[in-house]
Parts: C-alpha cells; structure tokens; sequence
C-alpha cells in the first residue's frame, strides 16, 4: 500500500495546512507523525518563535532545521513528516526530503493563507504585514515547491478530510 515505504513529506507556505494535514494523514497510514519545527524545539530547547528573537536567530533555526530534517529522512519506519515552509529551501534538504519521501505541495493562494494566520503570533516571518510577507515568500519559493514536489494539491475551499484523502489517495498511487 505504500510507496516502497518512502516517507510522506508536507511542504509549503505557512497557513498550508501541512501540520493539521500530517496529523490526519498518519492517523489514516496508522504511523508516526514527525513536525520539523517539533524537532527544532527539542534540538534546541526553545521554542522558534524565541530561537528567531535571539542574535543571528534564524541562521540558527536553520541549522537546527537542516538537522531535523536529516534526523526524519533517517527514519527506518515511513513517517509523515511535515516540514517548516522554508526548509526546502536549502538545496540539501530538499535532495534529502526528495530521496526518502513522496513530497506533496500543499498549496493554497495567499489571501487564503493570510486568513488562515490572522490570529497567529508564532511566525516571526510574518510580523508586521502578514499578506506582504507571504507574497514575498511565494514569490521567492513557489519555484522550488514546484520543483520538487511530486504532486501538489489545493487546499482553498476544501474540507480538512478532503485534503487529506487527496494527499492519502495521491501517496498510495491512486489515480485523482
Ligand atoms: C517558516 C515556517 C514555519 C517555521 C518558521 C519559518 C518559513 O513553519 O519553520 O517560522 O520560513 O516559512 P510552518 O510552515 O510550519 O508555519
């Protein structure tokens, strides 16, 4: 029923979904569900929203993010793994997340996302004009989404439990 027991790996913008997505998605393949952010914390003993408040914080986030990422794809049992929305931006995280896993884009259009994360207060990328940031973001990565996902799947206007049977449907090698 799996792909040749490839890891399952959510990436895309903040607001996407992946870690609501994931859980879902792990419960349904009954395996383990692993949060990149979730690792960074642990790894280094705060939380990203104070790891980005402390000098050269986001380079450091994105040590501890390389890292994460390294410890997921290692796993031996298939995960669901739901990256941070900039983690595939580094070249070798991405050839790692490609490598071990069955990549989904879950992709939404910004003025979606942005209402999704009205209320949010833990994304130091988005403080300030929340919109603004996250056109510049899709901007910047939309590309890199593209390249290396092997399938992307929209999410506006979808139920939870839609998504999640797409993302399931298009893992399992269901034809959409
Ligand atoms: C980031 C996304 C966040 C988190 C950090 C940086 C990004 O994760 O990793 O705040 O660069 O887009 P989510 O995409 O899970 O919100």
């Amino acid at each position: 029923m799996t792909p040749g027991g490839r890891h399952l790996v959510l990436v895309g913008l903040m607001g996407a979904g992946k870690t609501t997505v994931g859980n879902r998605s792990a419960q349904q393949l009954d395996r383990a569900f692993v949060d990149t952010d979730d690792i960074v914390e642990a790894l280094a003993g705060m939380r990203v929203a104070e790891l980005f408040a402390i000098a050269g914080g986001e380079a450091k986030f994105r040590d501890f993010e390389h890292q994460a990422v390294a410890d997921a794809c290692a796993s031996p049992a298939p995960l669901v793994i739901s990256t941070g929305g900039g983690a595939v931006v580094d070249a070798e995280n991405r050839n790692r997340l490609a490598a071990a896993g069955f990549v989904v884009w879950l992709r939404a259009p910004v003025d979606v996302l942005a209402t999704r994360l009205a209320d949010d207060s833990d994304r130091p990328l988005l403080a300030g004009d929340a919109p603004a940031s996250l056109s510049r973001l899709l901007a910047l990565r939309e590309h890199i989404y593209e390249a290396v996902a092997d399938v992307a799947i929209d999410t506006q206007e979808r139920s939870v439990d839609d998504v999640v049977t797409a993302v399931v449907d298009a893992y399992c090698g269901v034809t959409q």
